[in-house]
C-alpha cells in the first residue's frame, strides 16, 4: 500500500462494493480513541478494507498464507520493547516533515469477512469494524498477542477503545445499577465487631462486574473492606482493568480507605469512576484519580 500526503490521520482506503455509509468518520473516531488508550496524540494509519479475494492474495504475498482472513496490519515503526506509549521519542524521531506526524502503518481488513464475524457473534457490523480496527491500531502501536500476558493486555485495551467508542457488546451497567449491586452486596457483610456494613461492585472493561462485602475478624488486622474483596474475587476470574467501582454502606457514606485506594490503582482503567454513597440514599461520582492523585502504581515499575 502506498502512502499519500495527506493532513488527516486516518487515510482510508475502500476497494470493495457495499461499505456502510458514515465509515470514514467512525474508523477515525476508533483510530483516535486507539492513540488516546496509549496516550499518542498523532500519528498516521492507512486502513484498506477489501473484498475476499483481495485479502487472500494480500496475505499470500505478505505472510505466505493463500487464505482469507480478516485483517493484517503492516507496522511501519519498529518497537526496540515495549509499546508506542514507552517509545515516544522513537516516534517523535520519524516524524514525516511534510505531515508532522508519524506514520504508524497500514491496515487491510477484509469487509466480507467482517460481514460474516458480526453475523457469527451476532452484533454489529460497526462493532465488528471498530474492534478490527482497535486491534489492528494496536498492532501498529507494537501491541501483541503470541504470549498470554500479552493477549490479555491487548485484549482489555481493544476493550477499553470498545467501551469508550460506546461498542459493547452487552449494554453496561449504569451507576445506578452498579450502586444497587454495591447495596444489595452490603446483605453478606462480616461485621460482628463494627457493626458498619459495606458492600462493593467493581465494573471490568469487558462489562463484566463483581461484588464484595467486608469481612471482619476477630484479630482486627486481617478484616478485608468490601473493595478489595470485589476486587479479590475479580482479579481471580481474570478481569483486571476497572471502569467504575461502587461502595455502599449502610449507616453512612464511606469512602475507600487508603489501601483500598492504593488497590484499586493497581487496577483501575483511565478515567475510573468512584460511585459512593449510603444505602437508600443519594450517591456522588468522581473520578478515581481525584480521590488519589500523585499516586504510586504498576507504571513506577516498568
Ligand atoms: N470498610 C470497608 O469495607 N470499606 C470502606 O470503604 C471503609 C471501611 C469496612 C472495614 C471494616 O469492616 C468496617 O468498614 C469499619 O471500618
Amino acid at each position: 500500500m502506498s502512502r499519500k500526503a495527506r493532513s488527516k490521520m486516518l487515510d482510508l482506503l475502500i476497494d470493495t462494493p457495499d461499505a456502510p455509509e458514515g465509515l470514514r468518520s467512525f474508523m477515525d473516531r476508533i483510530t483516535r480513541l486507539a492513540f488516546g488508550a496509549e496516550e499518542i496524540e498523532e500519528a498516521d494509519v492507512c486502513v484498506r478494507l477489501l473484498d475476499d479475494e483481495a485479502m487472500r492474495a494480500l496475505n499470500a504475498q505478505s505472510r505466505g498464507i493463500d487464505q482469507i482472513t480478516d485483517v493484517l496490519s503492516f507496522p511501519m515503526v519498529r518497537y526496540p520493547r515495549g509499546t508506542a506509549r514507552e517509545n515516544s521519542r522513537l516516534i517523535g524521531r520519524e516524524r514525516d516533515p511534510e505531515t508532522g506526524r508519524t506514520y504508524l502503518g497500514d491496515i487491510a481488513i477484509s469487509l466480507p469477512r467482517a460481514r460474516a464475524q458480526a453475523a457469527e457473534y451476532g452484533h454489529s457490523l460497526e462493532r465488528e469494524l471498530g474492534y478490527l480496527t482497535a486491534h489492528a491500531v494496536l498492532h501498529l502501536m507494537g501491541y501483541d498477542h503470541e504470549r498470554d500476558g500479552d493477549k490479555r493486555i491487548m485484549r482489555d485495551m481493544e476493550e477499553q477503545i470498545m467501551l469508550s467508542a460506546d461498542l459493547t457488546r452487552e449494554p453496561l451497567p449504569t451507576d445506578e445499577e452498579l450502586f444497587a449491586l454495591a447495596c444489595g452486596a452490603m446483605a453478606n457483610a462480616y461485621v460482628p465487631y463494627s457493626n458498619f456494613k459495606v458492600g462493593a461492585c467493581v465494573r471490568s472493561v469487558d462489562g463484566r462486574v463483581f461484588t464484595g462485602c467486608n469481612i471482619e475478624n476477630a484479630a482486627y488486622s486481617p478484616t478485608i473492606c468490601a473493595e478489595r474483596t470485589a476486587i479479590a474475587k475479580a482479579v481471580s476470574e481474570g478481569a483486571r482493568n476497572f471502569t467504575a467501582i461502587a461502595i455502599a454502606a449502610e449507616r453512612a457514606a464511606a469512602w475507600p480507605c487508603g489501601v483500598c485506594r492504593q488497590v484499586i490503582k493497581e487496577f483501575s482503567a483511565p478515567g475510573m469512576r468512584v460511585i459512593v454513597g449510603q444505602a437508600g440514599e443519594g450517591f456522588e461520582v468522581v473520578p478515581f484519580a481525584e480521590i488519589f492523585p500523585r499516586s504510586f502504581g504498576p507504571e513506577a515499575l516498568e
